[in-house]
């Protein structure tokens, strides 16, 4: 944005008494009333455990650097289309996007460009064309294939550590694996990134069960009675491509009497958000992989911040590293109890 347009929006704003963070969708006007730049964000739906500890990353990293107008798109494409028209029509300096499909991502870019507001795009990766449409389109993100390799690598440390894994001696894993939303690169990347790394390992597999239970807990438990149902103690892993998964998952084995005396069965998780690092020292969560939502959240907003003020994001003024200048990978770690600490 040009600067005397920034400049006269601010002042205009501090005319407007109250303008505050996370108005749910009732922003007024570009600019914050603290003369930062105003950013719509759209978060894909709001009742997710790791996109809302990335909503509380972005709002405490705000702080002198943004005045964030925070809406939750209810996982509809449609609806956050919508909000993406009214962050356009109240002219916000730069637009913050999670997309609820992200193949919709060039309808998002055709907007934002037409109305020359640059968008940030985080957790939901769009694909690499629309990424090329815009040269004010960036995506805040990590390495989906590296948080597979991550959790398959804590299978394989189990495994060969715990002779008894195998428990029908058949000198092969048997496995189930809980998927996340299909489409999504970190469902589909993690769930072929961490059987790879268990092949990697020299160990043979075989998957007894494989199926979607769309990140949610809930829905985790219930695909977990199933596979226990159809296959019970024959299953010797689990893997799930997040933690709310591998939660619904562990309820699910401890009403079947796993995690009592020396029932106990390696699950597998990602995020590492806070009940799953209490599974972790409970000791029913084997392992997870820090999703980093405080460095995707700042560094989201860092990005936004210096868009928003017309200028081009960089290392120096964002504090990010920006690979072929658009894209910030924050990195995966993988915890145990052992390391508890450095996902807290
Ligand atoms: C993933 C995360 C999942 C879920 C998803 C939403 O990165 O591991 O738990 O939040 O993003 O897009
Ligand atoms: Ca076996």
């Amino acid at each position: 944005m040009r600067k005397w347009m920034y400049a006269a929006l601010a002042g205009a704003v501090l005319l407007t008494a109250g303008c505050s963070s996370d108005t749910g969708g009732k922003g007024q006007g570009a600019s914050g009333g603290d003369g930062t730049p105003k950013v719509g964000v759209a978060i894909y739906k709001y009742d997710d455990t790791f996109m809302t500890g990335v909503r509380n990353a972005m709002q405490s990293a705000a702080g002198g650097k943004a005045t964030l107008d925070i809406v939750d798109s209810q996982n509809s494409q449609p609806t956050q289309n919508e909000k993406v028209d009214l962050f356009i029509s109240k002219k916000y300096n730069a637009m913050a996007i999670n997309a609820v499909d992200r193949t919709a991502a060039g309808v998002i870019i055709d907007k934002a460009q037409a109305a020359n507001i640059p968008v940030v795009f985080l957790n939901r990766e769009p694909m690499a064309e629309d990424m090329n449409k815009w040269d004010k389109v960036y995506y805040v993100g990590a390495k989906a294939e590296e948080s597979g390799t991550i959790s398959g690598q804590l299978i394989v440390d189990y495994w060969k550590s715990h002779p008894e894994a195998d428990k029908n001696g058949d000198g092969k894993l048997q496995y189930v694996l809980l998927r996340g939303e299909p489409g999504h690169q970190d469902a589909e990347l993690r769930s072929k990134f961490s059987i790879q790394a268990i092949k990697d390992a020299g160990i043979e597999v075989e998957a007894l069960a494989d199926d979607t239970a769309m990140w949610d807990r809930v829905k985790g438990q219930e695909k977990m009675q199933a596979f226990l149902a159809a296959h019970g103690d024959k299953i010797e892993a689990v893997l799930a491509n997040n933690d709310d998964m591998a939660l619904g998952a562990i309820e699910a084995l401890k009403a079947a009497g796993y995690f009592t005396g020396d029932k106990f069965i390696p699950v597998v998780g990602v995020d590492a958000t806070a009940p799953a690092i209490q599974a972790l020292q409970d000791g029913t969560l084997l392992g997870t992989v820090l999703n980093d939502a405080k460095n995707q959240g700042a560094a989201t907003v860092a990005l936004a911040s210096v868009l928003g003020k017309g200028e081009t994001p960089s290392k120096e003024n964002t504090g990010y590293d920006l690979i072929d200048g658009k894209y910030v990978w924050i990195a995966y770690k993988k915890i145990t109890k052992d390391n508890v600490s450095e996902a807290q």
